[in-house]
């Protein structure tokens, strides 16, 4: 079916559709404690709903889908928690990747990839390599990611820059060239699950003109009937980027 009839089809616009969503994924440990159930579970069911919203996201043509999978802060987690995340990644990348290739999903993996545990490293390499050539959707994984550490790195290759040529001035376009999501469109939405209304360190360069959710959804409990909804606002959101409406 087209895209166009895809989208008419659950009362969406084709014409007002993002190019880019990003996803702050919360509230996994929460959904399983509601249950009586370990944290571990609520991530494995977390899985489950990134899953779905992948599978979206292609049937509505979004370009582009940025998750918050680890930040720079979780390590701060207790040890059996991370060791559980960890092994879950890397289950999951290597499991999912076939389905994702067929699918036509590009797998970026974007943050401080060194500093994640060997195996993970692997998993991600042979996934970026599968899926290298895909271009119905490129799906980043923002693992051990923090917005500051990143902008700070930018900063530091400013900094070399204007060492080696003493002219150069600074340019948006030169600081975004060195920031992990380097030739990815700002994301149009962001979207945060689980019931806090806060940044926490994620994209704070790229989101300046982003549309914000803030849902009381717990994140295992997003699924496609949530991402029309948060498509269906943000069609009838007014983006005016500090101008003015058109009827003022
Ligand atoms: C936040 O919920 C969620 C995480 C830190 C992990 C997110 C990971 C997944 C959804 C698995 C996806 C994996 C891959 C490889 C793409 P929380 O634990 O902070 O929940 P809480 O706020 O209720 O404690």
């Amino acid at each position: 079916m087209p895209l166009k009839d895809m989208c008419s089809q659950v009362g969406l616009d084709v014409t007002k559709m993002p190019r880019h969503v990003a996803i702050v994924m919360d509230g996994n440990g929460r959904w399983a404690k509601k249950r009586h159930m370990p944290r571990t579970y609520g991530h494995k069911e977390g899985a489950e709903a990134l899953r779905k919203t992948i599978k979206a996201c292609v049937e509505f043509g979004v370009e582009y889908l940025t998750v918050y999978v680890f930040s720079t802060e979780n390590w701060k987690r207790p040890e059996d928690e991370v060791g559980f995340l960890m092994d879950l990644f890397r289950l999951l990348i290597a499991k999912e990747i076939p389905t994702l290739n067929q699918e036509g999903v590009k797998v970026r993996c974007l943050g401080d990839i060194q500093g994640l545990h060997f195996d993970v490293q692997d998993a991600i390499r042979k996934a970026e390599e599968m899926t290298s050539k895909n271009s119905v959707l490129q799906l980043n994984l923002m693992l051990n990611y923090g917005a500051r550490h990143e902008i700070l790195q930018a900063c530091r290759a400013m900094l070399e820059r204007g060492k080696e040529d003493v002219s150069f001035s600074v340019s948006q376009a030169d600081f975004e060239s060195e920031l992990y999501t380097s030739g990815i469109p700002d994301p149009e939405i962001l979207v945060r699950t689980g019931g806090d209304v806060r940044v926490s360190n994620y994209l704070l360069w790229q989101i300046a003109y982003s549309e914000l959710f803030f849902l009381e959804t717990l994140w295992p409990d997003f699924n496609r009937e949530s991402l029309i909804e948060v498509l269906k606002q943000f069609q009838n959101r007014e983006r005016r980027f500090g101008g003015l409406s058109s009827d003022h």
